[in-house]
């Protein structure tokens, strides 16, 4: 019998993380979501990973675009992952952007970013992971926002 989802997302919640915004530009347009699935996969060559829902609005765009952006927030930035949590059409508006060389925006108010291109598309079940070469990124500084028991949280010890 498969694993109870329910009691996954519980225990999954208890694992702390920080909070992106994974946007993408191109020929599709621009879109973008809220995902904390994200993990540094690889230094040589230099890979990320995300995985995105099959039904989330982003899968088109992503796989349309071929490029994504990891836009490490900061606690400032709650309204902002808020903003890409809503399923849809996304607001850019008030936002200051970069743009990419891959065509993904940048967001210039994050704690950090990355720049990448699609490097691969593996199966994840309900998801699909999205393997990003890198090609660009910067640290900016700032303290993160995090995601932790279903609540955004921030750093008591931020160093
Ligand atoms: C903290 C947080 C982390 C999330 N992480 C992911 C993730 O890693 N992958 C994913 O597919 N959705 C994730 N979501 C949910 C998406 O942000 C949400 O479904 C969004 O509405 C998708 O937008 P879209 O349908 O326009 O693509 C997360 C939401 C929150 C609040």
């Amino acid at each position: 019998m498969a694993f109870d989802s329910a009691r996954q997302r519980r225990i999954m919640g208890h694992f702390a993380t920080g909070v992106t915004v994974v946007t993408t530009g191109g020929p599709a347009g621009p879109h973008g979501l809220t995902a904390n699935s994200v993990a540094s996969l690889s230094l040589d060559p230099p890979l990320v990973l995300v995985a995105v829902d099959k039904r989330a609005h982003s899968m088109d765009f992503l796989q349309a675009n071929r490029c994504f952006a990891v836009n490490i927030l900061t606690r400032e930035q709650e309204d902002v992952s808020r903003r890409f949590a809503t399923p849809g059409p996304k607001d850019f508006e008030g936002l200051s952007l970069l743009p990419g060389v891959t065509g993904a925006p940048i967001l210039a108010d994050s704690l950090a970013f990355l720049d990448c291109r699609v490097h691969e598309i593996l199966p994840g079940g309900d998801h699909l992971i999205f393997v990003g070469e890198i090609v660009g990124g910067e640290y900016h500084g700032g303290e993160p926002l995090l995601y932790y028991a279903g609540k955004y949280r921030r750093m008591l010890d931020p160093g």
